[in-house]
């Protein structure tokens, strides 16, 4: 069995009704709105289980994590069960009084998401007044002594700043920064032509982040993801499907990468099954593990236990079958579908308008 290194846990507004003290198994007590979210003893109980089954490393994320009144408490069990916890936060409710208790609990690491390198395009973005915020809490991170990670997503409205970026990460002392471009599915997918970036923009901000790479090796560790429209092989998502990594959700769906709740999948949750069970023998996460499942061209390629097909979600976010090879791929008989968006990224002109994000408070 390949044990799960990794297990990440998305959170909702703590406004919403999680208090009553029901375990993770329970259910009874969940409104009609779908709002239901596990309790503490719930996450604590899932926390255990995951421990039990061999992850080694907690990431608190969102929604925003922070908006959970017991997030401290939560990652103070995670420190108890002897796992590294990443708070991956827009930052936003990270005030000073939270910081300590959450050193004090034994957070490890945080990672900020910015969305710009200045505020005006961070807050347009973002969808709401957060950039100065964002700024303030990074140097708290930085003054009570945890590693920081910036986080900044870039596109076709902001590549062209990438060493501005690189520039405002190094001012805050950021041991890393993750320049990650836009993976289209939600919000991104409804934007992707406004979003995806031209090649002559992306040729431009290569040697720009490398030579910040060179010059910031040993000091800060430069993560540059390129856009994999713009490449031959897709990327090997999460490192497998099922293979290294689980997500809980709020509400105790426990899903193999973040957005797989799009997919028409059965449902798994840690409210009908053990988190054991459902890592080794649920169909949500034995339906793309491991090779078995290829069609051609990915079963008789010899990158297939390379990039593993890519990504499930893009195929079926793409063609409408997550079975598909990565349309990303050259030799998928799909690719035409992502040409086609390239060449409209490199047309003369490209409508920059964004549809709104629906927005949550605390998140992005
Ligand atoms: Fe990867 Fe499949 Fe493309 Fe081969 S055919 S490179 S396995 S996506
Ligand atoms: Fe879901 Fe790639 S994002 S498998």
């Amino acid at each position: 069995m390949v044990v799960p290194a990794n297990a990440g846990m998305n959170r909702q507004p703590v406004g919403l009704p999680c208090q009553s003290p029901s375990g993770p198994r329970e259910r009874g007590d969940e409104p009609p709105d779908g709002t239901f979210e596990l309790t503490t003893a719930g996450w604590r109980d899932v926390l255990e289980q995951a421990a039990a089954l061999g992850v080694l490393q907690l990431h608190l994320s969102g929604g925003e994590p922070l908006l959970r009144r017991d997030v401290v408490e939560l990652t103070r069990v995670g420190r108890d069960l002897g796992m590294y916890s990443n708070l991956v936060t827009s930052a936003l409710g990270l005030d000073r009084r939270r910081a300590e208790e959450l050193r004090a609990a034994g957070l490890d690491h945080v990672q900020v998401s910015v969305q710009a390198d200045e505020q005006e395009m961070s807050d347009r973005i973002a969808g709401t007044r957060s950039f100065d915020r964002k700024i303030e809490a990074c140097r708290l991170v930085k003054e009570l002594g945890w590693p920081l990670t910036l986080n900044v997503v870039l596109h076709r409205q902001n590549i062209h700043r990438v060493g501005e970026v690189l520039a405002l990460a190094e001012e805050l002392d950021a041991d890393r920064i993750e320049l990650a471009n836009t993976q289209y599915y939600g919000w991104a997918w409804h934007n992707r032509d406004a979003l995806l970036p031209s090649r002559a923009q992306l040729a431009e901000a290569e040697p720009v982040v490398d030579a910040a790479r060179a010059r910031l090796a040993g000091r800060m560790e430069v993560v540059d993801v390129l856009p994999d429209y713009y490449s031959e092989y897709p990327k090997p998502c999460m490192g497998g499907w099922a293979a290294r990594q689980l997500t809980v959700a709020p509400n105790g769906d426990v899903l193999p990468c973040p957005a797989a709740h799009a997919l028409p999948l059965p449902r798994a949750s840690v409210r009908d099954d053990t988190l054991d069970h459902i890592w080794t023998h649920s169909p949500l996460f034995e339906a793309y593990r491991g090779t078995g499942w290829m069609p051609d061209p990915c079963r008789s390629c010899d990158r297939k236990d390379v990039d593993f097909g890519g990504c499930r979600c893009q195929a079926f976010q793409l063609t409408g079958d997550a079975a598909r090879t990565d349309p990303v791929c050259h030799l998928s008989p799909d690719r035409h579908l992502v040409d086609d968006a390239v060449r409209a990224a490199n047309r003369e002109s490209v409508p920059l308008e964004l549809v709104p994000r629906p927005h949550r408070a605390g998140a992005s």
